[in-house]
C-alpha cells in the first residue's frame, strides 16, 4: 500500500475516530493531519532501514563476493488493521494511541540466503548506535509451535525531519528464502483458505517446517565446506 492509499483509507475511518462535538471539523482536520504525519514518519523510517540494509549488502558483496540479502519487502499496516487491532486491545482510536501501542505499523521483511546471514544482519542492526532495539525474538533457535522460524526485531529508528528528530518503531523480520517459502504458504493455507485446519494438518505443516530447517542447515554446511570454513 502506498502513502496515498493509506491516507484515503484513513479518511474513510475518520468519523469513527474523532470525538463528536462542536469542534468536530477542527478535530477531523487535526486527526487527518496527524495521520498524514504519521504515515510520512513510518515511510521514512522504513527508508532509513532499507538504505542501511542496502549498504550492508553491497559492503558484504565487495568483501566476500556474495550478497547476504536475497530480497527486502516493506509495508505500512493498513488503517483498517490499525483500527481493528486497537479495538481488540480496547484502546481508543487515535493516531497517537496507534503510535504508542502498535509496534508493527512499519514492517520490513528481509530474506537471506543462509542462516548465518540472518545473524550477521541482526548483529549489524543492533549495533548501529542510533538504532534502539526495543524487542528481539529468535524464532529460529526457538521456533513457534506452528513451526514458524524467523528472527524478529523491533527497532526505534531516528528520522531527521526539517525541524526535529523523531523516532518510529519498525518491525523487521529476517529469515532465509526457505523459511519464507514455508511462512508464505502456511499463512495462505491458514488464513486465506476457508477449509478448517485440523490438528493433523497443523502437525503436517510443523513437520514440513522441520524438514525445511534441516535443509537450511545442510545448505549452510555445503557452503561452509566449499569455502573451507568450519
Ligand atoms: P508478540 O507480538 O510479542 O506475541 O511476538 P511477535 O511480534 O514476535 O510475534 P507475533 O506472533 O506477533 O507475529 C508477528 C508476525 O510474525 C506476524 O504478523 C507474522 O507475519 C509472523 N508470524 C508469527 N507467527 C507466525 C506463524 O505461525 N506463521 C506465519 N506464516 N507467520 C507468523
Ligand atoms: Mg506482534
Amino acid at each position: 500500500m502506498n502513502e496515498m492509499d493509506f491516507y484515503l483509507e484513513s479518511i474513510q475511518q475518520l468519523p469513527a475516530i474523532v470525538d463528536r462535538g462542536p469542534d468536530e471539523k477542527e478535530n477531523i482536520t487535526r486527526t487527518f493531519n496527524e495521520f498524514v504525519d504519521l504515515a510520512h514518519l513510518y515511510e521514512s523510517a522504513i527508508e532509513v532501514v532499507k538504505t542501511y540494509l542496502g549498504i550492508l549488502d553491497s559492503e558484504f558483496s565487495i568483501k566476500y563476493q556474495r550478497n547476504p540479502i536475497h530480497d527486502i519487502k516493506s509495508r505500512l499496516k493498513s488503517a483498517e488493521s490499525i483500527i481493528n487491532k486497537l479495538a481488540k486491545k480496547g484502546i481508543a482510536l487515535t493516531p497517537d494511541n496507534a503510535r504508542r501501542n502498535l509496534l508493527d505499523i512499519a514492517g520490513i521483511r528481509v530474506t537471506c540466503y543462509y542462516i548465518s546471514d540472518i545473524y550477521v544482519l541482526a548483529e549489524m542492526l543492533s549495533h548501529r548506535d542510533d538504532f534502539v532495539v526495543i524487542k528481539q525474538k529468535d524464532y529460529i533457535k526457538d521456533p513457534k509451535p506452528s513451526g514458524y522460524r524467523s528472527y524478529h526485531m523491533i527497532i526505534n529508528v531516528p528520522v531527521y525531519l526539517a525541524a526535529q528528530k523523531r523516532y518510529a518503531p519498525v518491525e523487521i523480520q529476517i529469515r532465509t528464502i526457505a523459511m519464507d517459502f514455508w511462512a508464505s504458504l502456511e499463512h495462505q493455507l491458514r488464513y486465506k483458505t476457508s477449509a478448517a485446519i485440523t490438528p493433523e494438518i497443523s502437525e503436517e505443516l510443523r513437520e514440513c517446517a522441520e524438514r525445511i530447517a534441516e535443509t537450511d542447515i545442510r545448505m549452510q554446511k555445503i557452503y561452509m565446506d566449499i569455502n573451507g570454513m568450519d
